[in-house]
């Protein structure tokens, strides 16, 4: 049997139940995966509140958008991005239906080989945020020499996007708490609290002006003194800040078919994290049957990195 979490009604994390299952069989072009390791994101929070729909008829719900683990049964066809996938191959899956669990079936074109080095819990983490802080990189697009501000530069999404753009030679200011600045130095980001006087606090590390911002926060402040500090709105882009679709920026989310930027950020991020030249760092583990209390841990806002189950 296969064990998983679902949520047996909308509502806060006290929904979700472990329950046993028949492990799947892979259908064509699918594979199974024994889940070592699967990301929680806010989003899964957002799905079981029913914020994001709560159309009973879905109920139970499965929960969770990313694993790595290895597979074990490959239906007909299961090629991948990167060529066919066989039986013990050590994968990273994003996005799935169902993270949460120690059995996944996956369709295998969004399967991706694991780099030996990678460890697990990172393998299972890092795909969405770092298709997120991909694709809202290729909106600020900074070029060398050029200001990113990043709000929320110590969450996952926001620690991702800052070290790619430090890499590609833009001088990135981060907000964070206190408690995350020297972590972002260590980044090469220079760090400046949130809060009442941003924008003057920014001002005084850039007096040459912000040329982008990505926003990780979605606060009427990020948005604001992004407004305020970058000439072209069109490079202010936010993965949160739904209600000011109006201001003129770009707000991004989910799937970006046009360009293909999220599906394609795994060539770059895995090979960086695995040689640990991209760091992401990640807060707390929990075994599968803890889920309700690492998804409240998630959705009190400050975990400071990733937080993920490990089901076995
Ligand atoms: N649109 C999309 O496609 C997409 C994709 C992925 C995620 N998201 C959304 O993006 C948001 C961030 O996701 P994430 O995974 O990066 O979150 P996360 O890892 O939980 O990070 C949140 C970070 O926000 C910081 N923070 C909290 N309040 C802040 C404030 N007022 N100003 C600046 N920073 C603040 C915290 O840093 P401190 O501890 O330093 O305060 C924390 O580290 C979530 O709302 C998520 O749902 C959207």
């Amino acid at each position: 049997m296969a064990t998983k979490v679902v949520a047996t009604a909308f509502g806060g994390p006290e929904v979700l139940s472990v329950v046993e299952a028949e492990v799947p069989q892979p259908g064509p072009g699918e594979v199974v995966i024994a889940v070592k390791a699967a990301g929680i994101n806010l989003f899964d929070y957002k799905v079981i509140t029913g914020a994001v729909g709560a159309d009973p008829a879905r109920l139970p719900l499965p929960v969770g958008l990313e694993v790595a683990g290895v597979v074990t049964a490959v239906g007909p066809d299961a090629v991948g991005p990167a060529g066919p996938i066989g039986v013990g191959d050590e994968v990273i899956a994003a996005p799935v239906a169902g993270g949460y669990a120690d059995t996944v079936t996956a369709p295998a074109r969004v399967v991706v080989p694991k780099p030996p080095a990678l460890d697990w819990p990172v393998a299972g983490s890092i795909l969405l945020v770092g298709g997120t802080a991909a694709h809202a990189l290729q909106v600020a697009a900074p070029k060398p020499g050029e200001t990113l501000l990043v709000h929320g530069a110590a969450g996952s999404v926001g620690q991702i996007a800052a070290q790619v753009a430090v890499q590609d030679g833009a001088r990135v200011i981060g907000t964070a708490g206190e408690s995350n600045h020297e972590l972002l130095r260590s980044y090469g980001v220079i760090p400046v609290t949130y809060g009442a006087g941003l924008a003057d606090r920014v001002r005084a590390l850039a007096p040459e002006g912000v040329d982008a911002a990505i926003d990780t926060i979605g606060t009427d402040e990020a948005v604001d003194v992004s407004l305020e500090l970058v000439a072209d709105h069109a490079r202010i882009v936010s993965i949160a800040a739904f209600g000011r679709g109006d201001s003129g920026i770009v707000l991004i989310s989910g799937d970006d078919p046009a360009t293909n930027v999220r599906a394609e950020a795994w060539r770059r991020l895995l090979p960086a994290a695995a040689d640990g030249s991209l760091k992401l760092v990640v807060a707390r583990t929990y075994p599968l049957a803890e889920a309700a209390e690492a998804l409240r841990f998630v959705r009190d806002g400050h975990a400071g990195g990733k937080v993920v189950l490990l089901p076995s």
